[in-house]
């Protein structure tokens, strides 16, 4: 295991904090996440024959019976997986952005190439995940590109605090965008299901830890912190919110 896994799989005091506030923990944080480990296209599939039929259990359906989820739980899945890539991709683009002013800072640069690096393993997992089981992207990739990039290098171009600041503010809204599906998905009893729990667990702590980051490098000293945390907030729901529909 690389360093920068094992310190992305350490459970941070924010993700602890939160998890014991939303959720009930369902695995150890030291679970690895590949790019592969993902719920089975039957389950997604709306094509009740095929969706009654589990991956996990495809060679010996005897010892645990298949299990069949609700056109409601499908619809909800899709609409998870739509809107984690968007919203990974729209990471991808902060940090890139953040990067592109910042990056030959000593002590920035850094923290930004490691954040950023962790974001383009998210995409990767989630692209692999709408692709192979067919769920509609967003529509809406350009303007999360556009928006990502204009975000990262606007508050990067106000200062370091105010990048970190922005980190702060988009990572809390993150984090608990995905506590808020952990508890969703514990609520659906299918084996298939563990694997998007374990992934959506694992970036939940990501996030949590890009979080701390930037609460330890004066993301709060940044001018007009509240008013900039805010709007960043308020805008990153409103992105949550568009591309699970659009
Ligand atoms: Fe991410
Ligand atoms: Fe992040």
């Amino acid at each position: 295991m690389s360093p920068t896994l094992r310190t992305a799989l350490r459970p941070s005091k924010a993700a602890l904090t939160l998890l014991s506030r939303h959720s009930t923990p369902t695995r150890a944080f030291s679970t690895a996440v590949s790019s592969r480990q993902a719920i089975p296209a039957s389950s997604l599939n709306n094509n009740s024959d095929t969706a009654t039929q589990s991956s996990s259990t495809s060679s010996d359906t005897s010892e645990v019976p298949p299990l069949r989820l609700s056109k409601e739980q499908r619809a909800l899945l899709e609409e998870m997986i739509r809107v984690d890539q968007a919203g990974e991709l729209g990471a991808n683009w902060i940090y890139r952005g953040q990067y592109a002013v910042l990056g030959s800072d000593k002590k920035v640069g850094p923290l930004l190439q490691h954040m950023w690096d962790q974001e383009k393993h998210h995409l990767r997992v989630f692209d692999g995940i709408v692709s192979q089981y067919r769920v509609r992207p967003t529509a809406l990739r350009p303007i999360w590109e556009l928006a990502g990039f204009a975000l990262g290098a606007g508050t990067a171009l106000m200062g370091k605090e105010a990048a970190m600041a922005c980190t702060e503010a988009v990572e809390t809204v993150i984090g608990g965008h995905y506590n808020d599906q952990l508890r969703e998905l514990l609520k659906i009893d299918h084996p298939d299901i563990a694997e998007l729990r374990k992934v959506v667990q694992q970036f939940r702590d990501d996030e949590l830890e890009h979080l701390e980051t930037a609460l330890e490098h004066d993301a709060q000293k940044a001018p007009q912190h509240e008013l900039l945390s805010n709007a960043i907030k308020q805008g990153c729901k409103a992105a949550i919110w568009i591309s699970s529909k659009v």
